[in-house]
């Protein structure tokens, strides 16, 4: 932080006021279900976006990025504000505070000089893109002197990211605010509501990456979209194969049909829908029943069961949900092989990283087998395996706080 705020002075000729910091996350179970309106369980991470910030008395905020990769850009804080080309990684930052200024009535906005800095992997699965997102909302909320609660804002993030084009669910926003240290986060949404679920103190979480980038702002943005439409699909098909009113997604007709077990819901609308929206919709069932069974294994502290849900979660995101690839199948195949307790892909998939459930004790192994059998073969002579795979603590959400002189 210390390097952040001397950059900041030296740019601005003026000291920070506020360093604002919001982790990623990493995805235990419930992958593709969360605008479903059906249950997640991940983990707010040990990496950060951090802006440091002084406001200004107009609306202009300037915005620079510590990272000489991410052009500077200003703009005024407006409830209408033009976004830059699709993957601007400005357009994250434009999200949320276009999203404020919507949600709150205001005569006068302040902007501020800002910088960006942070740790989270881009392109990872690792929701930097959402980090950036909630670290701008708590900057902009804090130079104007707003606040919301956790709960409000997270459920304001998820829609106001939609800004760059992305039909995401609530996961990630939600994660990044409401984490807590030690623990994964089970989360349920509309109405958004969470309940921390403890860690056991032996297990470790390691992210691998595929080494093939999941830019949510590129390719893998429609490929998600259409998920999320071939989901609306298999409402309609309900609709007709049970007679009954319109589902607004497939939680509302679990919720309205308890007894009713997914097998049981598949088989029905396999006479109505397309082949492919039936294997999506017996993912998004069959993966909400294994949030419910992955919270109480983990609370109960059975790892080998947790476990077992992560690898069958992993299938069914290959196999039905279409969001794998061969090098996030060969990672889970090489963790079951190297004795991981569970690994699937996290996040949106379509390239990114797996995550892998371990016993402490079995990581320093673990990470030699991934090297030799996945990194070796693929990364040039002198590149570092250990910036493709790293361990990760379960960390407290965002925040802001004020700088004291
Ligand atoms: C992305 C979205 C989330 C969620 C995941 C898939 O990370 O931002 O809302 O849908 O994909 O589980």
């Amino acid at each position: 932080m210390r390097a952040l705020i001397e950059d900041f002075e030296q740019r601005c000729c003026r000291a920070p006021r506020w360093v604002a910091a919001a982790p990623g996350r990493i995805n235990l179970l419930g992958e593709h279900t969360d605008y479903n309106g059906l249950p997640v369980l991940p983990v707010a991470i040990d990496r950060r976006v951090r802006i440091a910030l002084a406001e200004r008395d107009d609306a202009t905020l300037r915005v620079a990025n510590a990272d000489p990769d991410h052009a500077a850009f200003s703009f005024e804080a407006s409830n209408a504000i033009e976004p830059g080309p699709p993957g601007a990684w400005g357009n994250y930052v434009k999200a949320a505070v276009q999203g404020i200024v919507q949600a709150f009535e205001r005569e006068r906005w302040r902007g501020g000089d800002w910088l960006v800095s942070g740790d989270v992997p881009v392109a990872a699965g690792l929701s930097s893109s959402s980090a950036l997102v909630v670290a701008s909302a708590l900057a902009f909320l804090a130079a104007n002197d707003l606040h919301p609660s956790r709960i409000e804002l997270a459920e304001l993030l998820a829609v106001a990211e939609r800004y760059v084009g992305t039909q995401g669910g609530g996961m990630d926003q939600a994660a990044s605010l409401l984490g807590r240290a030690g623990h994964a986060l089970r989360i349920d949404f509309f109405p958004l509501r969470t309940r921390a679920v403890r860690l056991p103190e032996d297990v470790a979480l390691v992210a691998c990456h595929s080494l093939v980038p999941a830019a949510k702002a590129a390719g893998a943005r429609d490929a998600y979209n259409r998920r999320v439409s071939e989901c609306r699909e298999a409402c309609r098909g309900f609709e007709r194969v049970l007679d009954t009113p319109p589902l607004v997604n497939l939680g509302e007709l679990v919720e309205r049909f308890p007894d009713r077990r997914p097998a049981e819901l598949v088989e029905l609308l396999s006479t109505e829908a397309d082949p492919d929206v039936v294997r999506r919709c017996r993912h998004v069932l069959t993966e909400a029943q294994r949030v419910y069974r992955g919270e109480r294994l983990l609370a109960d502290g059975d790892l080998e069961g947790f476990g077992r849900e992560m690898f069958a979660s992993h299938a069914s995101c290959r196999d039905d949900y279409d969001v794998s690839g061969p090098e996030l199948d060969e990672l889970v195949q090489i963790a079951a092989d190297a004795g991981a307790l569970g690994a699937r892909l996290t996040g949106a998939g379509f390239g990114g990283c797996t995550v892998n459930l371990l016993r402490r004790s079995r990581v320093e192994p673990f990470l030699d087998a991934v090297d030799r059998s996945f990194y070796r073969p693929r990364l040039g002579r002198g590149e570092d395996p250990g910036r493709r795979r790293f361990v990760l603590a379960a960390s407290a959400g965002a925040e802001c706080v004020e700088l004291k002189d």
